[in-house]
């Protein structure tokens, strides 16, 4: 039956763009495409049999309770509050939440601390889901730049602080920025949690890859730093033990539980009693550093395959950060090519990206390009980079001297 489209929609339901990035998911699946476009954990070191044995402990042991609805799962609270201590972060399970992931305890946060027309800080260059909390909910928003050696620009970060109306949320991605791979400096961290207690601006610190460092010295969240409670660390099992769990976790002020709790019932209730059952034993037999430990291991030979490929094909040509950790390295182009004109040779080449314009908030960025390594072969990533590099040398073939510095490495 032809329908016509005449629903009136709320605002936000118009406003509210679709994330490319899923889009771009079905490049994944076919086959003939070398996708660097993805922004998936590598697919082989899913913990397949650990997840396994342990569902099946969890529907033996516990029966019909892991599949009902049920408070969050004080185990679960605790092992994450001891995940947190590892890391140099000291709470008590009180404070932890549990989340269907990052992106909901983005959408939770949005939600609690701004209203349509406040203002909110993020980065001019940003992961999508942080546009859509903050832009999609129709903040007036504030950019501020990043580095890709030092991470956000701090100075940058206290200058919108300063401006009036004061900002009612500032959102940072902390380690193994998303699409940047940049981390925020060491010597960062503590200043913005003292920025964001002295000017009281929440600060959500989203951390999807903080445990996913293949080198360099690990570095303590913003939150290790918070004093004050103007912290809100967004922890994830995406990227660390399986996307498909849909499970992260927030700390939060205990005195703020009550708010918090309310609105993620208004959204779905609750995260599966039997994942967080499951994951809470995963955690408690001690599996989680054997699995991270191989990940780690083969995000890092991945990322090594494509810093050499790139190397390799466009030096010269091109300059791309060096990540210690995450899953994604940021090309810059010449300053002349668009990336998302590219994109369609490249597809006929056989390869994708994701063009970096689209993580720009005022869409700048167009001759930049985000590479994912972590869910692609060595060989295939080199490959890949084989490719792309061919579509940007034919782009590049009626144009004069390129405008990079040979050998161009950003850091
Ligand atoms: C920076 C950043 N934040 C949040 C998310 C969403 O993660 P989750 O799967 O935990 O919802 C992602 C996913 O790619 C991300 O890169």
């Amino acid at each position: 039956m032809a329908t016509t489209f005449d629903y009136a929609l709320s605002t936000e339901g118009t406003r509210l763009e679709r994330s490319v990035l899923r889009e771009l998911l079905h490049y994944a699946v076919d086959p003939e495409i070398i996708s660097l476009a993805g922004g998936l954990p590598a697919g082989e070191c899913l913990p397949l049999q650990g997840l396994r044995e342990c569902l099946d402990t969890v529907l033996t042991r516990d029966g019909f309770r892991a599949l009902q609805y049920s408070p969050q799962h004080p185990p679960l609270r605790a092992r994450i509050a001891e995940l947190m201590e590892a890391r140099g972060v000291s709470c008590t399970p009180e404070q932890v939440f549990i989340t269907n992931g990052n992106q909901q305890g983005l959408a939770i946060l949005s939600r609690l601390f701004l209203d349509p027309g406040d203002p909110a800080v993020i980065e001019e260059v940003t992961f999508t889901g942080i546009q859509q909390v903050t832009v999609g909910r129709g903040a007036e928003v504030r950019t501020v730049p990043t580095d890709l050696d030092l991470g956000v620009d701090v100075d940058a970060v206290e200058a919108a602080f300063r401006r009036e109306p004061r900002p009612r949320l500032l959102v940072l991605v902390t380690d193994f920025h998303n699409p940047l791979g940049v981390s925020i400096a060491a010597e960062s961290r503590e200043r913005l949690a003292r920025l964001a207690a002295e000017h009281r601006v929440p600060l959500v610190e989203d951390d999807p890859y903080g445990s996913l460092r293949f080198t360099g010295d690990p570095l303590p969240p913003v939150k290790a730093y918070d004093d004050e409670g103007m912290v809100f660390y967004l922890g994830s099992f995406s990227k660390m033990l399986a996307p498909a769990l849909r499970l992260g976790w927030m700390v939060a002020p205990v005195e703020l539980m009550p708010r918090i709790t309310t609105l993620r019932e208004s959204l779905d209730l609750e995260s599966t009693t039997l994942y967080q059952r499951a994951v809470a034993e995963f955690l408690g037999q001690g599996r989680v550093e054997g699995h991270l430990a191989a990940l780690r291991t083969t995000h890092g030979a991945r990322c090594d395959a494509m810093l050499e490929a790139l190397g390799e094909h466009l030096s010269g040509v091109a300059r791309w950060s060096r990540p210690e950790g995450g899953m994604f390295v940021w090309v810059e182009l010449p300053a002349d090519l668009d990336a998302t004109e590219l994109f369609q040779a490249a597809i006929a080449k056989k390869v994708a990206y994701v063009p970096g314009g689209f993580f720009s908030v005022h869409g700048g960025k167009r001759n930049t390009m985000r590479l994912n390594f972590s869910n692609v072969d060595p060989e295939a990533i080199r490959e890949g980079v084989a490719r792309l590099a061919g579509v940007v040398r034919e782009a590049l073939a009626p144009h004069p001297v390129p405008p990079h510095p040979p050998g161009g490495n950003s850091r």
